[in-house]
């Protein structure tokens, strides 16, 4: 049974959505699922916009062949050759064999990698500005090496201005039936997702995605369709103007997010103490993350989007507690820069956390860390207080 809805002139959404994921790409938490778009234009020739991850596939497969209505699929674009839109290519082989898939050249290396079936007849090579004609629609081909696999393009639809933009402008979280931005309240249902989307799965490549940015500036976009989530034909800035910052690595909120490692509650204590001196001045938004509890990906999601980041943490093995380690690990890989830290350090008899964490953050790009370091030595005591205040007055001030 199908389930497809029309976008605009001859172009079709055919996506799906998979509700039992536990972690895309394996890593990354989906609690509200995961969906996979993507489109079909019907024009003199037949053209699939990217195909679908293995677990939905055979629902894009009778969404495919009900809007094809008995005609052949003469192409598919392979915008990029992840597996999550690339497993259906064999399939669409078997089922489809005339079928001639446009890609660039460092798509068609890793189809092989991927795949079994001899590429070469399948094959039509592009190039930037390279097109292609369906007969009214002409698909125009751009380059976006490393946002965030090396053989990325997007494709845009001159006569629709149609922009199908890869993964740029994704997010987690399945759909529920409202495909548009337009239908859901996005800014305040969806933002963080398209948020921790585009930090996890991209965030390393601001710099290409800044570039893609400047090519879609110079295009008549009327309307943007992703390969995850909602597709956009109004409000364009509510998502490019969130996209100039990410990939610029500047933050969304001037406040301080305080994120713990706290193995007994003294280093958390101390986390909600500074939280408390930020609010007495005046600081607005301040928010504490436990680093055990919160996923790691909403947690770097939020280094992102704040100014200000603090790291309390308890020593582990003579090192940084575990949770917090892994969390700098992961805003070390994705090359966040340009903020302001404070660092609280806890350790009863050897402590380490606090100089290690501020060799990794020195190790960070364009870093700025704060005086004074608050050293805990198990509970909160006076002295500490004083730190403590010490820091809260740094904070403000930075
Ligand atoms: Fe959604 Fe890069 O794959």
């Amino acid at each position: 049974m199908h389930n497809v809805r029309e976008i605009c002139e001859d172009s079709w959404w055919l996506g799906a959505s998979d509700r039992r994921l536990e972690l895309f790409e394996n890593t990354y938490p989906t609690p509200a699922g995961m969906s996979y778009d993507n489109y079909l234009i019907l024009d003199e020739k037949t053209c699939l916009m990217d195909g679908t991850d293995e677990a939905v596939m055979l629902q894009v497969m009778e969404n495919l062949e009900y809007l094809l209505a008995g005609r052949k699929l003469d192409y598919m674009v392979v915008d990029h050759m992840e597996p999550d839109h690339c497993r259906m290519i064999p399939q669409l082989v078997e089922r489809y064999p005339e079928i001639k898939f446009v890609a660039t050249a460092k798509a068609f290396e890793l189809m092989s990698q991927f795949f079994d079936f001899d590429v070469a007849p399948h094959a039509i090579t592009v190039k930037e500005n390279d097109t292609l004609e369906l007969g009214h629609h002409t698909l125009q081909f751009f380059l976006a090496p490393m946002v965030h696999w090396p053989e990325v393009m997007v494709s845009y639809d001159q006569l629709t201005g149609v922009l199908y933009s890869a993964d740029a402008f994704g997010e987690f979280g399945a759909l529920g039936g409202n495909i548009f931005a337009d239908e859901v309240d996005w800014e305040h249902d969806w933002l963080d997702e398209a948020r921790r989307y585009y930090v996890n799965i991209v965030g390393k490549y601001g710099l290409q995605t800044n570039m893609l940015l400047k090519k879609a500036a110079k295009l008549d976009i009327r309307m943007i369709c992703p390969l995850h989530g909602h597709i956009w034909r109004k409000d364009f800035n509510l998502i490019l103007d969130k996209y100039v910052k990410w990939a610029s690595y500047e933050p969304e909120v001037d406040s301080v997010a305080i994120f713990y490692g706290s193995i007994y509650g003294d280093t958390a204590a101390a986390a909600d103490i500074l939280a408390g001196k930020l609010a007495e001045r005046g600081m607005r938004d301040v928010r504490v993350y436990d680093s055990s509890k919160t996923m790691t990906s909403e947690l770097v999601s939020v280094a992102f989007q704040y100014s200000k980041l603090v790291f309390a943490c308890a020593t582990y093995n003579m090192g940084i507690f575990d949770s917090m380690r892994t969390l700098l690990d992961d805003i070390a890989a994705h090359v966040l820069k340009n903020r302001v830290v404070g660092i609280m350090e806890n350790g009863s008899w050897a402590p380490q956390a606090g100089k290690l964490i501020q060799a990794q953050v020195e190790a960070m790009p364009n870093m700025t860390i704060l005086e004074p370091m608050v050293h805990l030595r198990s509970g909160v005591k006076e002295a500490n207080l004083v730190e403590i205040e010490a820091l809260a007055d740094a904070l403000v001030s930075a």
